[in-house]
């Protein structure tokens, strides 16, 4: 038996539980919601889809009640506002600190062995949040940012070869910020090609840009935050855990010495397994990239310094 727990039932909160119900990830999905009758009206909705695109796994719906949500094995935390055209992510700290802190708390009461996976913004702040708050071991607290990232790389470079999106390799590190994220540009490939063998410098530093405000543009089409990707990126990390699939994913993860860094969650490869984080990877970075990650961190760092400012920490 295999639960899921998703809290907030938003755009993202809800995308993410409807792509692993489609993909039969887990036997069991809670939703859980603050406002009353939305999670339980979506995850009605989301069952009455199950007889259309068959499949098995059931979605319960709940506002506020978390013993609904005991022993969940992954628990996705959505909660918070999103962020509105013009805004960064980082200035949603305020609101969203109390709120992160206060769903991990409960989550833990009813569910102490969960693996987190957190997904509000700002990601790698609120990472860092549940992680030092609960003073969980740093294998079960994941921030959801350089899956979705690496996607939304992957999909410009596809756009600038004129090719099948899943033919192309790509990974994001650093923050889940618009001027922290760092795509890798000379790692990327196509079919093993390096695409800066395909694609000129400045096409290539068009891809990196577009990837880095892809969230902003997103914000500003839709009047707020993304969700379909960041949804289904939400699954793909949690299953990934669940299923002990192993894969190589970026996400923010609590660095100890890796990469330079310490005291902090930040964007890089990791290895998703049932225990939740098996191995952090360290990529040979070279001198650039090594320069472009120490700025990075120094703005997460900054961020998380406001944790502090208002109290939750
Ligand atoms: C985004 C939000 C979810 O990047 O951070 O779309």
């Amino acid at each position: 038996m295999s639960k899921v727990t998703v809290v907030g039932a938003g755009n993202v909160g809800a995308t993410v539980a409807n792509v692993l119900i489609f993909h039969e990830v887990a036997d069991e999905v809670v939703m859980l919601d603050v406002k009353e009758g939305v999670s339980e009206g979506k995850a009605m909705d989301m069952n009455q889809t199950a007889q259309l695109l068959g499949f098995d796994t059931k979605v319960v719906g709940c506002t506020n009640d978390y013993s609904k949500t005991e022993n969940s094995d992954v628990v996705v935390i959505t909660s918070g506002i999103p962020r509105k055209p013009g805004m960064t992510r980082e200035e949603l700290i305020g609101v969203n600190a109390g709120i992160v802190k206060s769903v991990a708390q409960n989550i833990l009461k009813h569910s102490p062995n969960a693996i987190l996976v957190v997904i509000s913004n700002p990601m790698d702040t609120m990472t860092y949040l549940a992680l030092k708050s609960l003073g969980l071991p740093k294998n079960r607290v994941i921030g959801m940012g350089g899956a979705l990232d690496s996607s939304r790389f992957k999909y410009f470079l596809s756009q600038a070869l004129g090719c099948n999106a899943n033919e192309v390799e790509g990974i994001v590190i650093g923050g889940h910020g618009d001027t922290t994220m760092i795509p890798l540009a000379r790692l990327a490939t196509y079919k093993g090609i390096p695409v800066s063998t395909l694609l000129s410098e400045e096409k290539l530093q068009e891809v990196v840009s577009s990837t880095m405000v892809g969230g902003a543009t997103l914000t500003k089409l839709l009047g707020t935050s993304a969700w379909y990707a960041p949804g289904a990126a939400g699954a793909y990390v949690v299953e990934s855990i669940i299923h002990d699939q192993k894969k190589m994913i970026p996400c923010s993860v609590y660095l100890e010495g890796e990469y330079g860094e310490s005291d902090l969650c930040i964007g890089v490869p990791v290895i998703l397994g049932k225990n939740g984080i098996e191995k952090i990877v360290e990529l040979n970075l070279n001198a650039v990239e090594k320069e472009a990650f120490a700025k990075s961190a120094a703005a997460v760092h900054n961020t998380n310094a406001a944790l502090k400012a208002v109290g939750a920490l």
